[in-house]
């Protein structure tokens, strides 16, 4: 990434959409990286919006008998509040209803109609109501044929206008191989290099104005609109000045990470650089697919209920609290569990504990000890061999978290901060402040404290991007200023005045209690008979319909570098594609294995295995130092349930 500029976007959300976790996650993590990048001093840029057109807007509008723009403007309001409460400072919120984003779409479908790259032709085939998308036999659900549509599938034929996408697809390819940062994490660029084995295909970007009115006008046929992906995909260039602004779209663009959800991974990697490509546009550096918010280990639905309410935790634990657990919690590009038990064990553990601690034990002892003040240090401070240490504990977690939020591993930034707060926790247990304070000298006991209100110092400017006001907070109450923290005093030891008055605060991160669990009953005591056979306990019919077993077809292996144990296989599965790390390498040669139809466990929690991703596990047969993989005994496409 750029040091001059940065720029990072969301997704523009489906403006009928209930705002939930997922929303709230993406803005939260693009606001911290924006926050963090400000803090750095980097020039930078941060946008989010809202996705206003199609089949699903229109309808919402009808059913409650308003017209659509009306709609959008009372529905974009829930986004642009959540946004407030969750302090959120993105620098710009588009809408694609808005006449600055609606301009630039036309302005380029008629450049790109000009130039040949839109042609008309008749399409003749089936529509997803549902997801508004062509489909083809293949991505019938299960059980039904051409004979026997589901209600949401219609067969169509109708003329529309199509994007030469197909033309890029060689392009395309090398550009993703030449260009490894350009879709992270690498396992997601695998899996759009997968997807673009298969021919690709011209884009549909037209729907009928008789089938759907909502959406913006083909400047050249007054009888479509645009295709909603189309449309949206152009917010991320029509927010910055394209066609409008040049030297603002000189100073944003190339975009330095578009963050996405692993859903909408296709439309970002496969239509928006073939979009860009045909207009003579640069690429984005960086696009960038994080995982899924799962309850538990369950996908959060709607229909199962289980869908997280960002403000429920909000308002129960503070906004500041939600933001940490949030990023601290997901490893980027992998799923993570949310559950009110692991929310609650995180918050007790780094912020009621680590840091809320070290913030009263220091603030209390100043206030006793110092007069309410910021101690005057000894010249020599950091010569005592545990400031030094502390000193440098502090910062590790500058570099850690300048590395890390480079790296996309905020986590791991976040986990170099509270390990000096540890550090300065442990600093205080070992000059134990209050057997100084009976001391004749105060010097070593105004040391310790002047050493520990720096620490707090640079740790709460690190941590101010994702909690603002508690850090804000906190920052008044050490002297430090009521302004944000800059680049500027990170790595400068000694920056608190002495003599600063200090304020007395409420308790930054009140303890929480944890719900009761039911007790565990106590493990069965293993038998003579289960050291060396595991006993396997009867299971239900409910619980063997848990898994989801397909036939998968692998189209490639390799080795996984470094063990030797492991081959990483790409699968294809019902014409999605798929990756997984397998335990076979010393059973089987990656040649041995292409082209097989093997069994997998298609709903198993992704795994990363040796820094791979493993979507799943194959079923094979082992006995003593033998294995097999199960296959299937007759022909059987990829994708078939097995069970
Ligand atoms: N409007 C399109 C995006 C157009 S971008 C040019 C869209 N909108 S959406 O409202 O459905 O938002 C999708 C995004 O929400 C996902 O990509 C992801 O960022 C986020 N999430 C939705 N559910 C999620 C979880 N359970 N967990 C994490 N994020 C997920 O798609």
């Amino acid at each position: 990434m750029s040091n001059e500029s940065f720029y990072v976007t969301t997704p523009i959300y489906y403006v009928n959409d209930k705002p939930h976790i997922g929303h709230a996650y993406t803005t939260m993590l693009a606001d911290m990286l924006a926050r963090t990048h400000r803090l750095l001093g980097h020039d930078t840029w941060f946008l989010t919006g809202t996705d206003e057109h199609g089949q699903k807007v229109q309808e919402a509008a009808a059913a409650r008998g308003v017209p659509a723009q009306q709609h959008v403007d009372e529905f974009v309001q829930r986004f642009e509040e959540l946004w407030k409460r969750l302090e959120i400072t993105h620098d710009d919120f588009i809408r694609t209803t808005e006449p600055r984003h609606t301009r630039v779409v036309q302005a380029i479908l008629q450049d790109l109609y000009d130039r040949g790259e839109i042609y008309q032709d008749e399409y003749d085939g089936l529509y997803d109501v549902r997801s508004e998308t062509f489909i083809t036999e293949r991505d019938l659900p299960e059980g039904c044929t051409l004979d026997n549509l589901p209600d949401h599938v219609k067969p169509i034929r109708e003329t529309n206008y199509f994007f030469r996408m197909g033309k890029y697809q060689q392009w395309l390819i090398d550009y993703i191989q030449e260009n490894p940062g350009f879709i992270q994490p690498d396992f997601r660029r695998n899996e759009t290099l997968g997807f673009l084995r298969k021919p690709l295909e011209d884009l549909c970007i037209s729907r009928p104005k008789s089938r759907l009115a909502w959406g913006i006008e083909l400047p050249f046929d007054a009888n479509f609109v645009t295709y909603v992906w189309f449309d949206a995909l152009v917010n991320y260039i029509s927010a910055v000045g394209y066609q409008s602004d040049e030297t603002q779209f000189a100073r944003r663009w190339p975009c330095q990470v578009h963050l996405i959800g692993k859903d909408i991974l296709t439309t970002h990697t496969v239509y928006w650089p073939t979009m860009l490509k045909a207009m003579g546009v640069e690429m984005p550096k960086c696009i960038f697919a994080h995982g899924w918010w799962l309850s538990g280990r369950d996908k959060m639905s709607k229909s199962s209920g289980n869908v997280v309410n960002p403000l429920e935790y909000a308002d129960r634990f503070g906004v500041d609290a939600l933001r940490y657990f949030l990023m601290a919690e997901m490893t980027l590009g992998q799923d993570a569990a949310f559950t009110e038990d692991v929310f609650v064990k995180r918050y007790n553990s780094d912020l009621a504990n680590d840091l809320g601690n070290l913030t009263s034990r220091v603030l209390k002892m100043v206030h006793t000890h110092s007069e309410a003040a910021v101690p005057a240090p000894s010249d020599g401070i950091l010569q005592d061999p545990d400031a030094a240490n502390l000193w440098k504990v502090v910062n590790a977690a500058v570099e850690g978290m300048t590395a890390q939020i480079e790296a996309m591993r905020p986590d791991l930034g976040l986990a170099d901060v509270m390990t000096a707060v540890r550090e300065a926790n442990k600093y205080i247990g070992l000059r134990a402040p209050w057997k100084q304070a009976k001391e004749e000298d105060k010097q070593t006991l105004f040391d310790t404290l002047y050493m520990a209100l720096e620490a707090l110092r640079v740790c709460s400017a690190l941590l101010y991007p994702v909690m603002p006001a508690k850090m804000k907070a906190l920052r008044h109450m050490i002297g430090a200023g009521e302004g944000e923290p800059g680049p500027e005093h990170l790595r400068t030891f000694g920056v608190l005045p002495a003599g600063t008055p200090l304020i007395e605060g409420e308790g930054l991160f009140p303890r929480v209690q944890v719900k009761k669990t039911e007790p565990q009953a106590p493990a069965p005591k293993a038998t003579k008979k289960a050291e060396n056979v595991k006993e396997i306990s009867e299971i239900g019919f409910e619980d063997f319909g848990k898994l989801d077993l397909r036939t998968a077809t692998i189209t490639a292996a390799e080795k996984v570098e470094g063990a030797d144990k492991l081959l990483r296989l790409q699968l294809d599965v019902g014409g999605a594609p798929r990756q997984i790390v397998a335990g076979i390498a010393q059973h089987y040669a990656p040649e041995d294995v292409i082209g097989k139809t093997i069994v997998i466990v298609a709903n198993l929690k992704p795994a990363v295995i040796r820094g791979v991703e493993s979507q799943g596990m194959l079923l094979a047969a082992t006995q003593g130092k033998r294995l097999t993989l199960i296959t299937t005994a007759g022909e059987m496409d990829s994708g078939a349930r097995v069970g």
